[in-house]
């Protein structure tokens, strides 16, 4: 298979990616350092990069910026950040790329434990989270050409936590290689509108 993955370049992009590369073709994009450069924020940006890729049999989106800091500080203005990233950017991956999947192809978005688990600092995250997951299971029974669309939410990474577990007290981390599996079963599986959790 083709299969764009953007965010490669991150902890969970960089493990999706190692474990699709040795059967597949990866095409990586994100910011900085990938094969295609792409910001999801900017819907210009995605077009160039589609029309760079051209046509692929999975579109994985393994990155989505949000807000993380406590609700009395969370302002329309840093809100936004998780809107045009994480909700927005990653919706539009899909709505751009309708036409660059092959049929019976796939895309695989990222969520989060945060909106099902909550922590403090996390409730612009937990929107994006769980708008992704209503969008996925709604756009599910309307893809086109048999083509699928899945999420993974992610527990804590063992890899990440250095990072954050101080915001994540008490939560168990699971591996990056555990959740790549869960990108796995989307890509290679048959299962649409599905959101992994894996905690
Ligand atoms: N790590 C965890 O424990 C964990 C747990 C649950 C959920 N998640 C979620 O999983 C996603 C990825 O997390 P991560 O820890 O792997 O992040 P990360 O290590 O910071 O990697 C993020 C990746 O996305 C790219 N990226 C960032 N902003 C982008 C943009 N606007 N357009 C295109 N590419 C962009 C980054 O590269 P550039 O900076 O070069 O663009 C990088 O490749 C996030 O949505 C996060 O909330 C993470």
């Amino acid at each position: 298979m083709k299969i764009l993955i953007i965010g490669a370049t991150g902890t969970i992009g960089g493990s999706v990616a190692r474990e699709f590369a040795s059967r597949n073709e990866i095409i990586s994009a994100s910011r900085n350092g990938a094969d295609i450069q792409v910001d999801i924020s900017s819907v210009d940006s995605i077009r160039a990069m589609y029309e760079k890729v051209g046509l692929v049999d999975a579109v994985i989106s393994a990155t989505g910026g949000a807000y993380f800091g406590p609700l009395p500080e969370l302002t329309p203005e840093n809100n936004e950040i998780s809107i045009q990233n994480k909700l927005k950017g990653q919706i539009n991956v899909v709505l751009l790329g309708l036409n660059h999947v092959n049929d019976r192809g796939s895309f695989t978005l990222t969520t989060g434990i945060m909106m099902d688990d909550p922590v403090v600092g996390g409730a612009s995250g937990a929107m994006a989270n769980g708008g992704i997951t209503a969008f996925v299971k709604s756009a599910a029974i309307e893809m086109p050409r048999g083509i699928r669309i899945n999420s993974v939410s992610p527990n804590l990474l063992v890899e990440s936590v250095e990072k954050y577990s101080k915001f994540f007290p008490g939560f168990e981390p699971v591996s990056a290689y555990r959740v790549a599996q869960a990108f796995r079963k989307s890509v290679e599986g048959a299962q649409t509108g599905q959101n992994y959790t894996v905690y």
